[in-house]
């Protein structure tokens, strides 16, 4: 592939500053994000996870064609990186502050009314984890914070400490699937009563005797209740929900949007709204049977995940766990 001479561009090394760590930032799935675009003639692009621009370099490189490029992203920090990975496309590249969920608002900011092609790949990228400083991740010492955007009002310190019984087990067992979830609720509640929990190994040390490694499992017993804290503060399956119809409905005739998710909860978002916009019945209101005719929006082409090769998988953890979804504009 033409695009291996330039693989300099994706393995980009983030220069290392108090708040940047060293990184070597491996875009996931990117053979297949690009094959997937390949026999598509672009003109207008959204990537609305710019993260550190990995896929949109590659995009770029393999698409000379386009002639607007929009890089959505809710990480300011995420934005800077961008541009000094796309500083090589920036007469071409739209940096927009935000949440893809508003893409209709963007667009018609810009005065584009459809676009060619759409990449999501969703949650936290690799450089957020590593950041301390964001408290994503229970293996440092930070503030519980877990935000992607800095604006958002809410944190995980607000969640833990302020929300109801009710609402953090809720939280614990639909977004973080841990089967503890009503212990782990009961054990923050107990000892939020005493002090708040303002860091991340304040709450792993809170969750130390409901959570205990599992025999056999090597995942951290936090795993899952962290999970949870950051779907909810980010609301990151509401926006899915709200985003991808938006995404569908923008796309040109042939247009095509990929989307990139890393667990069940997120996949199951995306391919029932892709099944829906490729069905031709309406969603039925639980009537068996009463289902109404409808135009297809879109067409999949992805019937089953794409998911990394045993070879990706062996070089980018991240890629693991990741499954893209394609769909064309009918
Ligand atoms: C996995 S990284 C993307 C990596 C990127 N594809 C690359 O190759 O460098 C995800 C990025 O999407 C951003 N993000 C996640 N959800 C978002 C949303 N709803 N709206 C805007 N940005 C979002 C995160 O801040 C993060 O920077």
């Amino acid at each position: 592939m033409s695009y291996c001479g330039n693989a300099l561009i994706m393995i980009y090394l983030v220069i290392m500053t108090e708040k940047k760590p060293a990184k070597v930032h491996l875009p996931v799935l990117l053979n297949e994000v690009l094959h997937y675009f390949e026999s598509s003639q672009i003109r207008f692009f959204v990537d609305g996870t710019i993260g550190a621009g990995g896929h949109a370099a590659a995009l770029l490189e393999a698409h000379p064609e386009i002639e607007r490029f929009i890089a959505i992203d809710q990480d300011p920090l995420a934005l800077e990186i961008a541009a000094e990975t796309l500083k090589p496309w920036k007469e071409k590249v739209v940096f927009v502050s935000g949440n893809f969920e508003n893409l209709d608002l963007y667009l018609a900011r810009l005065g584009i009314s459809k676009i060619d092609g759409m990449l999501l790949d969703l949650g936290v990228s690799s450089m957020q984890l590593d950041i301390s400083e964001k408290g994503f991740s229970f293996l440092r010492d930070g503030p519980l914070d877990m935000r992607m955007d800095p604006a958002n009002p809410v944190t995980a310190a607000t969640v833990v400490n302020t929300y109801p019984q009710k609402e953090l087990e809720r939280i614990f067992r639909d977004y973080g699937e841990e089967k503890q979830w009503r212990g782990a609720a009961h054990r923050i509640i107990q000892a939020r009563n005493e002090h708040p929990i303002l860091t991340t190994h304040q709450l792993v040390e809170v969750l130390r005797p409901v959570l205990r490694v599992k025999p056999g499992k090597w995942i951290n017993p936090c795993t899952l209740i962290f999970q949870g804290l950051r779907i909810s503060v980010n609301r990151e399956l509401e926006v899915i929900e709200k985003g991808i119809p938006k995404a569908i409905h923008s796309l040109n005739k042939g247009g095509r949007l990929g989307v990139i998710s890393f667990h069940s909860l997120e996949d199951r978002i995306v391919k029932n709204l892709f099944r829906d916009a490729a069905s031709d019945k309406w969603e039925t209101q639980g009537l068996a049977g009463l289902f109404r005719d409808k135009e297809p929006e879109a067409i999949l082409l992805t019937r089953k995940p794409a998911v990394g090769t045993p070879t990706e998988i062996a070089s980018n953890a991240r890629s693991r766990s990741a499954k893209l979804r394609f769909i064309e504009k009918k």
